[in-house]
């Protein structure tokens, strides 16, 4: 009886197709805040299409819309593949996806409108709220019931990140969206004054932890392997790291309150923990590139795993770069500045968007049981995300420095040398570059959904009618390969 039985992959073809689709609008949208940062006529005076009513539009289209449908898209895939075992509750996981894109549409419709709780990266409103908390419960009890009728042992260490992330994000979002409301459209949160900017930035720098780093690593720590067909560097080392990012990331998050009214303390704290995040991070990337010692050819005929690897390059970077921003006399520099949108874009267009698409690409052939379209157009799109992210990391880099530095410089009489506009003027044509930069990665996506949707074509005949397809050599001691051959839907 087991030996016939197939994943689940229909779900998994449903978030990585909507994975995709919300990556081009996040970005779109992005690229369209960038334009505005430019050309500021082109909010055209409509108030929904102001850059404060987009801002969060992006923020929640990349983030929560493309990172969440690829998250808990992967996640599906691989805690079947690791425990040897179909999707438990599937009409539950049918749910997570419906539900999670109707949260996204309301989230990305009255965002816009105005109807926020005016918190970064939690804006939407409490009734919006309470149905991503019943999606996100629903989630965790469709991959810990998986997990507990895995048919081997172990669990793979792609399933604790995936844990940690879905139990962090779970309690992140439930503590911070604590609110009184008072009708439809407005709610006030339950905490005041500086206990509220903690608890906020407590979620938001936790948001960073377990949705931007921790869900991306058990996607890392499934995907790479495969793609470099070795098994992972060290599996003790994985673990290792997995204990020590779990339990400092949470301790860091004040450093996005340095020179504030936090207790000065407080900030120090955050400032240490930030630093010995480095190594814990490090050694991820570390264990992500060693893995591809032997495999380092691969990199000439595999766009999936030059993706990866640069997704790992720029996560030891990012992490480099943040427990620097973290130290007090850097952040006086760099806080308020565009060298923070230059952090943040390379942990998310380097770091969440390149692991994102290789291990998409390396999915979607398993999943759709036929092979990528274009191998050409993937390589065309890893060009284009490669330049347009150094454009725009680039660009505001040196937009930030300037900014921090034209800031603090002052005369001999102690008054500012340069006033505020001056110093918009000096960093504008930086701002093109950056829209540019958005451009290139814009069109990447562009590319990615065309490849996907010819992909999905030439395979609409075998998802109708699935037969199994050889999953390609066996990779690894610690991903137990599948249990059956079959990667077609079951169903
Ligand atoms: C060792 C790891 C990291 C450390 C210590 C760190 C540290 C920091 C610091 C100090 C800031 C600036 C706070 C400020 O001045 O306002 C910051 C901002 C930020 N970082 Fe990181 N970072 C790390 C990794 C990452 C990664 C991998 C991402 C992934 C995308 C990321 C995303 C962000 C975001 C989104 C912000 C902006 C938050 C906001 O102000 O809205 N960080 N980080
Ligand atoms: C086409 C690519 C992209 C473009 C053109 C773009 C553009 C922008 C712009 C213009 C801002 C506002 C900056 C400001 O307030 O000064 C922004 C903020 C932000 N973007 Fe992007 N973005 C892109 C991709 C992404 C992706 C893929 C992610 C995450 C996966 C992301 C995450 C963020 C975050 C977290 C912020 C808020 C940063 C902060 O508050 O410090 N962006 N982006």
């Amino acid at each position: 009886m087991q030996a016939t039985e197939t994943y689940d992959d229909h779900i998994v073809r449903l978030f990585l197709l909507a994975a995709v689709v919300w990556g081009a609008i996040g970005m779109s949208v992005g690229v369209f805040a960038a334009a505005q940062l430019y050309w500021p006529s082109l909010n055209f005076g409509v108030s929904w299409l102001t850059f404060s009513h987009i801002r969060p539009a992006h923020t929640f289209g990349v983030i929560f819309a493309f990172g969440g449908s690829a998250l808990m898209g992967t996640c599906y895939y691989v805690v079947q593949r690791t425990g040897h075992t179909r999707l438990a509750l599937e009409r539950l996981a049918r749910f997570t996806f419906w539900g999670w894109q109707t949260a996204c549409v309301l989230a990305m419709v009255t965002m816009p409108l105005g109807l926020t709780q005016g918190k970064e990266y939690a804006e939407p409103e409490w009734w919006i709220d309470l149905l991503i908390a019943v999606v996100w419960v629903s989630f965790g009890i469709v991959f810990f019931a998986t997990l507990a009728r895995r048919r081997i042992r172990h669990i793979y260490v792609a399933n604790w990140y995936y844990g940690a992330f879905i139990i962090a994000v779970g309690l992140l979002h439930i503590v911070n969206n604590m609110v009184i409301p008072v009708s439809l459209t407005k709610s006030y949160p339950v905490y005041s004054g500086a206990v509220d900017a903690m608890v906020q930035w407590w979620y938001g720098h936790n948001a960073v932890a377990f949705f931007l780093t921790a869900g991306f690593l058990g996607m890392m720590y499934y995907f790479v392997p495969r793609q470099a067909r070795q098994p992972l560097w060290s599996y003790r080392f994985s673990i290792v790291n997995f204990w020590a990012l779990i339990s400092v990331y949470m301790w860091a998050g004040s450093h996005h309150l340095i020179y504030t009214a936090l207790p000065d303390w407080v900030q120090s704290v955050g400032m240490a923990f930030s630093l010995v995040l480095l190594m814990p991070s490090w050694g991820s990337a570390a264990n992500g590139l060693l893995t591809f010692n032997g495999s380092w050819h691969r990199l000439k005929t595999d766009p999936a795993a030059k993706f990866m690897v640069l997704s790992l390059v720029f996560y030891a970077a990012a992490t480099f770069e943040g427990s620097m921003m973290a130290i007090k006399s850097v952040n006086s520099l760099s806080h308020y500045t565009d060298w923070t949108i230059a952090h943040v874009h390379s942990g998310s267009l380097g770091w969440v968007a390149m692991i994102t698409i290789g291990s998409l690409y390396a999915m979607a052939p398993r999943a759709l049981g036929k092979p990528m379209h274009s191998r050409a157009a993937m390589e065309l799109h890893f060009w284009l995300h490669v330049t347009g992210t150094l454009l725009y990391i680039g660009g505001m880099w040196a937009a930030g420095v300037i900014e921090g530095l034209m800031w603090r410089e002052t005369l001999a009489n102690g008054s500012l040398a340069h006033s505020f506009i001056e110093s918009l003027l000096a960093i504008k044509p930086f701002y093109v570059v950056r829209w540019l930069g958005g451009l290139f990665t814009l069109a990447g996506m562009g590319v990615m959904l065309w490849n996907l949707w010819h992909t999905a074509d030439d395979a609409r005949a075998r998802l109708i009618n699935p037969i199994p397809v050889p999953v390609p050599e066996p990779v690894r001691d610690q991903t137990p390969e599948p249990l059956s051959s079959a990667s077609g839907s079951a169903s």
